[in-house]
C-alpha cells in the first residue's frame, strides 16, 4: 500500500467500525497528520533503521521522548524475527518507554510458549511484554471483579460451603471464517479454552486481591492455575470432550463441514468443539467442578458463566409448595445481552404458598446511555498508559498451557474416529451433555429472549 491508501484504508475502518460513528471531517484531517506509515519486509534490518530514523526526527519535532509500542499483529511464525531485529536494531533500548505487544495464541504449547517467552526475555524487561487476551478487555469481563470485589454480599457464599458447580460457556455461530490455516494449527483447546475461558475461570475462582497493583491481581490469578488439578493421560476421556462440525444449518441458512471449509485438510482432526471439567485443589473450591466449553458452529452465540448454588440444607415447605422449585443460580453474561440474572425462590401470587424461581435481573445497556467501550479500545489505552493489569503474565501462560498438555498430547496421537460429531447448528456432540449429566447436571439453556 502507499502511505494514502493505508491512511483512508483506517478511516473506512472507523468509519464502518466504530461505535461513535463515521468520522468528521475536521477530527479526522488532524488526527491524519499524526500517521505515518513505513513499509517493509520483517526480515529487513533496514527497515527497522528507517523507523528508528522517523521517530529520532518526530521526537526532535515533538520536543520529548516517544513512546515506542510495537504491537504485533502478525502471523505468529513472525514474532521471534520481528523481536529479534527490533533487540538488534536497539529500537527499544528505553525499557521504561518501549513496549511490545503480542496477540495470541502465545506459542502451540507449553515448549514453545517458553521459548518464546525467553527469546522476548533476552529484549524486553517482563513488564514491557503486553500479551493480549482480548476477553479480558471486554467491560463484562472486568465487571466480575467489581462484582466480585466491591460487595460484600456474595464474598461470604463464594465458596465449596454454598456453591455447587461452575459453567462457562462460549459457543459461536460463526465458522472458522477463512482462517482455515490457522485454525488446522490450532482447535478449540488451544483457540479459546488455554487463553480466553481459563482466564474467565481464574476471574471466577481467584482470592480478593490486597489491592489492584497488576502484579497483585495477576498473582492472584496464577494462584488459581496453579491449583488445578493436573489431569493424568488415563483420566483425559472422563474430564474432556472434543467434537468437529460437519454441515447443517445455521439461522435458516445451509453451512458446510469443517472438513469443507477453504485451507481444512479433507480428514482433519482438529477439533472445533472442547469441553472441559476441571477442579481446583485448594480450600476454597475443593471438589467444586468447572465445566468449560467452546465451539464453533453452535446452535447460539453466547458467552456466559453460571454459578450453580447448593439446595437448601432443609425444606421447610410442604411439597406442593416446591413442584417448580429449584436452586439458587447467578448467571453472568457475557454476551452478546450484557447484564447479571439471579434465580431466586418466589412466592407465586395467589391464596396458596406454591414456589417458582423467578430472575432479578441487571441490564448493561438499560444502565448506561454512552454504550460500553469494545474490548480493544480499553487494552490499547492500557498499553499506551502502561497498565499491564488485564494482560498475561509469562508464568500465567505457561501456567494455562500446563494444565492442558495432558489433553492436547492425547487428543493429538488418538485422532478421533468419530469426526463430525456433531451437526453445525446444533449443541455441540452427545458426549459434552454426557460429561456434565454423570454429575446430575446440564448445561445452561437461556430461555429464549433472555440472552
Ligand atoms: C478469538 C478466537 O480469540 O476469539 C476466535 O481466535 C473467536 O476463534 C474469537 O471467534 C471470539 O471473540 P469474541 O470477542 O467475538 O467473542
Amino acid at each position: 500500500m502507499s502511505p494514502k491508501e493505508f491512511l483512508s484504508r483506517l478511516q473506512e475502518g472507523v468509519d464502518k467500525f466504530s461505535r461513535r460513528g463515521k468520522t468528521k471531517k475536521s477530527e479526522w484531517d488532524s488526527f491524519a497528520k499524526c500517521l505515518l506509515y513505513q513499509k517493509g519486509a520483517f526480515d529487513s534490518i533496514s527497515l527497522y533503521s528507517s523507523i528508528e530514523k522517523q521517530i529520532v526526527k518526530l521526537e526532535k519535532k515533538w520536543e520529548v521522548t516517544a513512546n515506542r509500542i510495537f504491537y504485533l499483529a502478525v502471523p505468529p511464525n513472525s514474532f521471534e524475527e520481528i523481536a529479534l531485529k527490533i533487540g538488534t536494531s536497539r529500537l527499544a533500548k528505553n525499557k521504561l518507554q518501549s513496549r511490545i505487544v503480542i496477540e495470541k495464541p502465545f506459542g502451540r504449547d507449553l515448549e514453545s510458549a517458553k521459548h518464546l517467552n525467553d527469546l522476548l526475555h533476552t529484549i524486553f524487561d517482563e513488564s514491557q511484554i503486553y500479551r493480549i487476551d482480548h476477553y479480558l478487555g471486554k467491560e463484562t469481563v472486568q465487571n466480575i471483579l467489581a462484582f466480585r470485589f466491591a460487595n460484600v454480599l456474595y464474598e461470604p457464599t463464594w465458596n465449596r460451603n454454598y456453591i455447587d458447580s461452575v459453567q462457562i460457556t462460549v459457543s459461536e455461530q460463526l465458522g472458522i471464517e477463512n482462517r482455515g490455516n490457522y485454525y488446522e494449527t490450532a482447535g478449540a483447546l488451544r483457540d479459546m479454552i488455554q487463553n480466553h475461558l481459563l482466564q474467565l475461570l481464574c476471574l471466577i475462582a481467584m482470592e480478593p486481591p490486597v489491592s489492584f497493583e497488576a502484579d497483585e491481581v495477576r498473582n492472584r490469578k496464577v494462584d488459581v492455575l496453579n491449583a488445578l488439578r493436573k489431569i493424568s493421560p488415563e483420566e483425559v476421556h472422563q474430564c474432556a470432550v472434543r467434537g468437529q462440525y460437519g454441515p447443517g444449518w445455521i439461522q435458516g441458512k445451509k453451512v458446510t463441514g469443517y472438513r469443507q471449509e477453504p485451507d481444512v485438510h479433507k480428514q482433519s482432526a482438529v477439533e472445533t468443539f472442547a469441553a472441559v471439567k476441571l477442579f481446583i485443589d485448594n480450600w476454597r473450591w475443593q471438589g467444586v467442578p468447572f465445566y468449560l466449553r467452546t465451539g464453533k458452529r453452535m446452535n447460539e452465540t453466547i458467552s456466559v458463566i453460571t454459578i450453580q448454588f447448593r439446595p437448601v440444607p432443609h425444606q421447610s415447605f410442604p411439597s406442593e409448595a416446591t413442584g417448580n422449585w429449584q436452586p439458587n443460580r447467578l448467571i453472568l453474561n457475557i454476551q452478546p445481552c450484557m447484564g447479571i440474572r439471579i434465580r431466586f425462590q418466589a412466592k407465586r401470587p395467589g391464596l396458596k404458598m406454591v414456589l417458582h424461581p423467578v430472575d432479578m435481573q441487571f441490564n448493561y445497556d438499560k444502565s448506561s446511555a454512552s454504550g460500553s467501550p469494545e474490548a480493544y479500545e480499553t487494552l490499547l489505552l492500557d498499553i499506551m498508559e502502561g497498565d499491564s493489569t488485564l494482560f498475561m503474565r509469562a508464568d500465567q501462560v505457561e501456567a494455562a498451557w500446563k494444565i492442558l498438555m495432558p489433553i492436547i498430547n492425547s487428543w493429538e496421537s488418538n485422532p478421533s474416529i468419530n469426526f463430525p460429531n456433531y451437526e453445525a447448528g446444533m449443541q455441540g456432540p452427545e458426549d459434552a451433555e454426557a460429561l456434565i449429566a454423570k454429575d446430575g447436571h446440564s448445561w445452561t439453556v437461556m430461555p429464549a429472549g433472555k440472552k
